[in-house]
């Protein structure tokens, strides 16, 4: 099988072609995939109509599964999909779109903010992997913005000044930009903040990124207004459309990313439609 790929992004950002994700990738589709990633660090598939198990065989034939207990505001009982998923719709169990104040909803939609999936935790996401089940009639494009060529981009000047600098990051953070401040006692103490370099190098091509995410909130050492506006404007300039592939979903899309070199966001739709997207993921390696 030829495995063709077509840029789509303005740095980055690739169509692949030649893959069928329903079935198990030999050794060398795995290897020209990882490639692909390396190269683009987002790939996108269309036309793959796969199940739940599909899609999972497909993810851990490239890597270890992150699991997803914990992460968001559903209870371990109102889950839809196993942990081995992400549960990035706007649906609960009985797959009901969340009524516009449920603070599931609310919490959930912290993702329209520019981040790195799981850039949260002790060991951050590698790469992540989201299939379309079904979508919206308008609006809910996911965006991409490429931290490689942000970095390149960057003066010396800051380049030197956040090479060694350390970051917190927690949900909590992200949401407080939203104004959303309605967390318990324990779901504070479980998003409580851990640390991430600033700048990574990534592991296979050596080259060096931004590592941002709104749900850094605070650099060690520095007093907080000052970090936030330090991080803020890093983000802006980081963000600009010159470094942004904006995806347009249909039924069947897969994208992957990879969560090293690049952040995304989602982008608003009507709240009582139901967009069912599904993620797995795979876990990275700690930035210190
Ligand atoms: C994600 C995510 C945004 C979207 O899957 O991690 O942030 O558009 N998704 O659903
Ligand atoms: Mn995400």
């Amino acid at each position: 099988m030829s495995i063709k790929l077509r840029q789509v992004g303005p740095c980055f950002a690739a169509e692949v072609e030649g893959l069928d994700l329903t079935k198990p990738l030999s050794p060398d589709e795995v290897k020209a995939v990882h490639a692909g990633m390396d190269e683009y660090a987002v790939l996108v598939f269309h036309d793959q109509p796969l199940t739940d198990e599909q899609q999972l065989a497909f993810s851990r034939s490239l890597g270890e599964l992150e699991h997803s207990i914990g992460a968001s505001l559903r209870a371990p009982e109102e889950y839809r999909l196993p942990t081995t998923f992400a549960d990035v719709s706007n649906l609960d169990k009985n797959n009901q779109p969340f009524a516009r104040d449920d603070r599931r909803r609310l919490f959930a939609i912290g993702n329209r903010l520019w981040h790195s999936d799981s850039s949260f935790k002790p060991i951050p996401a590698m790469y992540s992997i989201l299939h379309a089940r079904s979508i919206p009639s308008t609006g809910g494009n996911t965006e991409f913005a490429d931290m490689r060529a942000a970095y390149d981009a960057l003066d010396e000047e800051t380049k030197k000044e956040i090479e060694d600098l350390i970051c917190e990051h927690s949900q909590i953070y992200s949401r407080q930009q939203i104004g959303f401040f309605d967390l318990t006692d324990e779901e504070r103490e479980r998003f409580k903040p851990v640390r991430q370099r600033l700048v990574r190098t990534h592991p296979s091509t050596g080259r060096k990124s931004v590592y941002l995410a709104s749900h850094a909130g605070a650099i060690v050492g520095w007093p907080v207004p000052e970090a936030r506006i330090f991080l803020r404007d890093l983000m802006d300039f980081a963000t600009q459309r010159e470094f942004v592939y904006s995806h347009r979903w249909s039924v069947g899309d897969l994208v992957m990313w990879d969560n090293r070199r690049t952040m995304h966001r989602g982008r608003p739709f009507p709240a009582q439609e139901p967009r069912d997207v599904r993620r797995t993921t795979l876990v990275g390696t700690p930035t210190i």
